[in-house]
């Protein structure tokens, strides 16, 4: 695709995610070792990764191609070719990734016998990533910015500005919560944030951060959504997803009855179905719904991406309802 096509495509683009993209090795064991132990595995899988490229496909796979575009960096290796195939392959847009000399993100991923895993990330090129990678021509009242931790924080923040001086929507998933999470970083993410997506355990680190005597995720979330003057939602695995506003306002949408083969990449399925349908202008209590069918059916299949949905699953499992949207 030449230069001229990618930055049309760019243009029109609804959902722009800036963040990571990482390769996954995965393995399966018994049980997640503890710090000093080892333990053998079989084998391991390749996959691809990184809550951005993660949340990017989850959206396209709804949305259809030519709504998203990718912004984040990769380096010049075999890792870089597969994570921009793999999310061309799934019709986002990866005219905006600049290729670097660092090695791409790598994600080691042990699961266990419950499908819950323990994730560590060599963040390598990611590291780069730059808020002059989204070009203003991509911003508009129409985008969408999707946003996470795996980028550098205060880059991530100046796109999030930018965005917002265009009169774009905000999306922001608070995920990994770094250990380092100041006051003033919390304070100034929420500035410029619509939605704020977290699980309880974030909720609870991001009102400490902010200094709110939260007694657990829903006074936290409650305490978020308050300071911010935005809409916190809480994704609360086989519990489903609370949403909570800036005027005390609260919404549930329950999750499905799976017994999950990985969870990996769950969330990020929850966000990129939630980002979609929020673009869409959705009600909120729809695109939470969405959310959480498309993260259970994710948990179905190993690796972050391979069980993502399409449109036409989502509705049809469970007997729960015939016809979503
Ligand atoms: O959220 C799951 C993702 O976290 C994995 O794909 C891994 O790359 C890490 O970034």
């Amino acid at each position: 695709m030449d230069r001229r096509r990618r930055g049309l495509l760019s243009v029109l683009a609804m959902i722009v995610v800036f963040g990571s993209l990482n390769i996954d090795l995965v393995t399966r064991v018994a049980a997640i070792p503890g710090p000093g132990r080892t333990v053998l595995a079989p084998s391991y899988q390749t996959h691809c990764g990184g809550k951005g490229a993660n949340q990017a496909v989850a959206a396209a796979r709804i949305a259809g191609a030519g709504k998203i575009a990718m912004a984040g960096r990769v380096g010049r290796d075999g890792f870089g070719d597969q994570a921009v195939r793999n999310l061309a392959s799934n019709g986002v847009d990866t005219g905006l990734i600049v290729r670097v000399g660092e090695p791409t993100g790598c994600a080691f991923i042990t699961v266990d016998g419950s499908g819950e895993n323990a994730i560590t990330v060599a963040s390598g090129a990611n590291l780069t990533a730059s808020a002059d990678d989204v070009p203003a021509r991509c911003l508009n009242a129409d985008t969408v910015l999707l946003l996470q931790m795996e980028a550098p924080f205060m880059q991530s923040l100046e796109v999030a500005r930018r965005v917002k001086a265009a009169s774009g929507r905000v999306i922001w998933n608070l995920a990994p919560v770094p250990e380092q999470m100041t006051e003033a970083m919390i304070g100034a993410l929420l500035a410029t944030t619509d939605y704020l997506i977290v699980n309880e355990h974030e909720a609870s680190d991001a009102a400490a951060a902010l200094g709110l005597a939260a007694v657990d995720f829903d006074a936290a979330a409650a305490g978020l959504a308050r300071a911010g003057q935005l809409t916190c939602v809480v994704t609360a695995g086989a519990r489903g997803a609370f949403a909570y506003g800036g005027d005390g306002t609260r919404v549930h949408a329950p999750s499905l009855d799976i017994i999950p083969v990985d969870t990996t990449g769950a969330g990020d399925t929850f966000v990129g179905a939630f980002a979609c349908l929020i673009g869409e202008n959705a009600p909120l209590r729809t695109a939470l719904e969405a959310g959480c069918e498309a993260a259970a059916l994710k948990c179905l299949k190993s690796g972050a991406q391979d069980g993502m949905p399409v449109r036409r699953d989502l509705g049809s499992v469970g007997g729960k309802r015939t016809q979503l949207f």
